[in-house]
């Protein structure tokens, strides 16, 4: 593992967790976020943090050269399908010239740089299941278009610089810390409608299923992608429907409510599940936490972060 990474994002959910795994570890590690989702208070107190936006290169780049880090983990993202859906423009710049910055400054300097992707978004609902890398995108939202584009680059500039670069494509990441708005925001929105005793609204009527993966296995894959090159996903390949999701949170917090049923809202993916065995094959990573000992870890940390605002 790298002693010294930077964590683009690292103020975020994922990120986060990804800083505190590479401190554990006994890393040096600088978070570069801008905080427009991310939360300064989410960084861990041992790692430093500059407030700055991936967008503006000349700022990027003095602070990447300055650092001169072994590895850079670039999760800083527009990571809102909705909000691409409203701006999608910004949310270009972000993973699209965002990302082309990071390796375009990492690579020369011949730092690799793991890429988060998605695996959720990308693939669309004509796919077979689970599937693999190697099907042919079909994004339904600015967010998987731009994703895509970002991918793009991040394997160009590892070919043409001989630095390894790796994608990760990530099912729905679930997990302590996690914000509503996710690809895996579900859980945290259950997890509070739980908390406070409110009925949910299942879109699809419950049925549409999603590859939940635990932010700890993510993290995990993560650490073992860096100095890789080549696009792997990160989930379970296992598909959950929302009413399982909202079954093993209600047992989680020992509760019961009768969910409100209703129609997809239109263009929702109806059913992803990602094939993970090339990252078995390739990093030696699968993974370990299942959904009902995750949902119940996520439902316990996340009534605790609720707990000043409720
Ligand atoms: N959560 C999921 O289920 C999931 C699934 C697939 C892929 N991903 C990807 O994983 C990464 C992390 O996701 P997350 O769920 O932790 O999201 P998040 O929104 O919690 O974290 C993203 C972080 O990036 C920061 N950021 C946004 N724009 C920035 C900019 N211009 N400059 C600097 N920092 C900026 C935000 O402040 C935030 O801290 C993202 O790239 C996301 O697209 C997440």
């Amino acid at each position: 593992m790298a002693d010294r990474a930077i964590v683009t994002g690292g103020a975020g959910f994922i990120g986060s967790h990804l800083v505190d795994a590479l401190l554990a570890a006994g890393g040096e590690v600088t978070v570069i976020d801008d905080l427009s989702s991310g939360k300064a208070e989410r960084v861990n107190p041992e790692a430093r943090l500059l407030e700055l936006d991936i967008v503006d290169r000349r700022q990027l780049e003095a602070a990447i050269e300055e650092i001169a880090p072994r590895a850079i983990y670039h999760l800083a993202a527009q990571s809102s399908v909705v909000v691409s859906v409203e701006n999608p423009l910004r949310d270009c710049e972000v993973n699209v010239m965002g990302t082309l910055n990071v390796v375009d400054i990492a690579s020369p300097l011949g730092v690799p740089v793991v890429f988060t992707s998605t695996g959720g978004a990308l693939y669309g609902d004509e796919a077979p299941r689970p599937t693999a890398e190697d099907r042919i995108p079909a994004p339904l939202s600015p967010y998987g278009a731009s994703k895509w584009a970002g991918e793009a680059y991040v394997n160009t500039w590892s070919l043409s610089s001989g630095v390894p670069h790796a994608v990760c494509r990530l099912g729905n990441v679930y997990g302590p810390r996690q914000s509503p708005h996710g690809e895996a925001g579900v859980v945290a929105i259950f997890s509070h409608h739980l908390h406070v005793g409110k009925t949910p609204k299942l879109y699809g009527h419950g049925k549409p299923t999603r590859d939940y993966v635990y932010v700890g296995d993510v993290v995990r894959a993560l650490l073992a992608a860096s100095g890789r090159s080549g696009t792997f996903n990160i989930a379970t390949g296992v598909a959950a429907d929302v009413l399982t999701v909202w079954q093993g949170l209600g047992q989680a917090a020992g509760v019961q409510i009768e969910p409100q049923l209703a129609d997809l809202r239109p263009g929702e993916l109806q059913d992803s599940c990602l094939d993970p065995s090339l990252a078995a094959r390739e990093l030696g990573w699968r993974a370990e936490v299942g959904l009902d000992d995750g949902l119940r870890r996520t439902y316990e940390a996340l009534v605790q972060e609720f707990a000043p605002q409720t």
